[in-house]
C-alpha cells in the first residue's frame, strides 16, 4: 500500500530530559484517515507540528510522500496542508474574498486559483453566506471555511489538529462526512487529532492512542474494540493506559 506519511521514532523534548513525545512511529496510507487520540497534554499537537515542519524534532524523522521533514522541509510543505486547533480567519473579509485571497497565494496560476475557489465553495457548503463577512459567521461556519481553504489545493496529506473542536453535533457531522468523502472519492489522506474518542471512532480508518508522549496502540477502531473487549474507543483507551 502506498504510504503518504511514515513517522519514525519521532521525539520532542521542550526541556532537556522531558519528552513531550517519545519515539512515536506510525504510517498513514494513501486515502486513509488516521487520528491521533489522547487526553490533554498527550503530545498530539507536538507530534503534528513536527510533521507539519513547524516544530523541530529532537530525534527521529518523518517522511511525507517520501520527503524528510529534516532534510527536505520545503518539499514536505508542498505536499501538506495544516490546520491548527485555534486557527482564525480575517474577520473583516467576506468568506468568498478570503477563499480567493488564499487561492491567489497557494495556486500556481490564475486558472488553478479559480479551480481552487470553486472547489472550496463546494466543500464548505456555505452557499450565499460566503458573501457575508467572516466576523458574522458562527464557529461552525468559520471552521468549515478554514477546512475548505485547507483542502482546496488537494494536498497529499491534510493535517488537522482537532478539526471539529467547538462544533455542535450537526456541524461536526458535516465536517466528518466531508473528510470521509474526500478520502474515499479523491484519495486524500488525513492526519487528525482529537480527544473526543467517540467521534473519532466514526471518522477514522485507523487510530493511534497516545498518552504521556507515547504511542501505545495503533489499529482500526473495530479491531481495537475487539482486542480489548470494549464497548467503544473510550473503554479501549482506559484499558490501554492501565496496562
Ligand atoms: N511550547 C512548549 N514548551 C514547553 N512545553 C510544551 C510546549 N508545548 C507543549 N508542551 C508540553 O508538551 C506536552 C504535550 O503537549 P501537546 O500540546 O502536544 O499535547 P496535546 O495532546 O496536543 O494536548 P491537547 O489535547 O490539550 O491539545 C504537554 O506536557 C505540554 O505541557
Ligand atoms: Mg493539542
Amino acid at each position: 500500500m502506498e504510504k503518504v506519511l511514515e513517522v519514525r521514532e519521532l521525539s520532542k523534548q521542550y526541556k532537556p530530559g522531558v519528552y513531550a513525545s517519545e519515539k512515536v512511529t506510525f504510517d498513514v496510507n494513501k486515502g486513509e484517515i488516521f487520528a491521533l487520540i489522547g487526553p490533554n497534554g498527550a503530545g498530539k499537537t507536538t507530534t503534528i507540528r513536527m510533521i507539519a515542519t513547524l516544530l523541530k524534532a529532537t530525534e527521529g524523522d518523518a517522511l511525507v510522500s517520501g520527503h524528510s521533514i529534516l532534510t527536505e522541509p520545503e518539499k514536505v510543505r508542498e505536499n501538506i496542508t495544516y490546520l491548527p486547533d485555534e486557527a482564525g480567519a480575517y474577520k473583516n473579509m467576506k468568506g468568498i474574498d478570503y477563499l480567493k485571497f488564499m487561492a491567489g497565494i497557494y495556486a500556481p496560476d490564475k486558472a488553478s486559483a479559480d479551480t481552487y475557489v470553486e472547489r472550496a465553495k463546494e466543500i464548505c457548503g456555505l452557499g450565499d453566506r460566503l458573501n457575508d463577512k467572516i466576523g458574522g459567521y458562527s464557529r461552525g461556519m468559520a471552521r468549515k471555511l478554514l477546512i475548505a481553504r485547507a483542502i482546496m489545493p488537494q494536498p497529499a496529506l491534510a493535517i488537522f489538529d482537532e478539526p471539529t473542536s467547538g462544533l455542535d453535533i450537526i456541524n461536526a457531522l458535516d465536517v466528518r462526512r466531508m473528510l470521509k468523502s474526500l478520502a474515499a472519492e479523491q484519495g486524500m489522506s488525513f492526519l487528525l487529532s482529537s480527544h473526543n474518542m467517540l467521534e473519532i471512532e466514526y471518522v477514522s480508518d485507523r487510530v493511534g492512542i497516545i498518552a504521556k508522549g507515547h504511542l501505545l496502540e495503533v489499529g482500526e477502531p473495530k479491531e481495537l474494540i475487539e482486542k480489548y473487549d470494549a464497548q467503544n474507543l473510550e473503554e479501549v483507551f482506559e484499558r490501554v493506559v492501565k496496562q
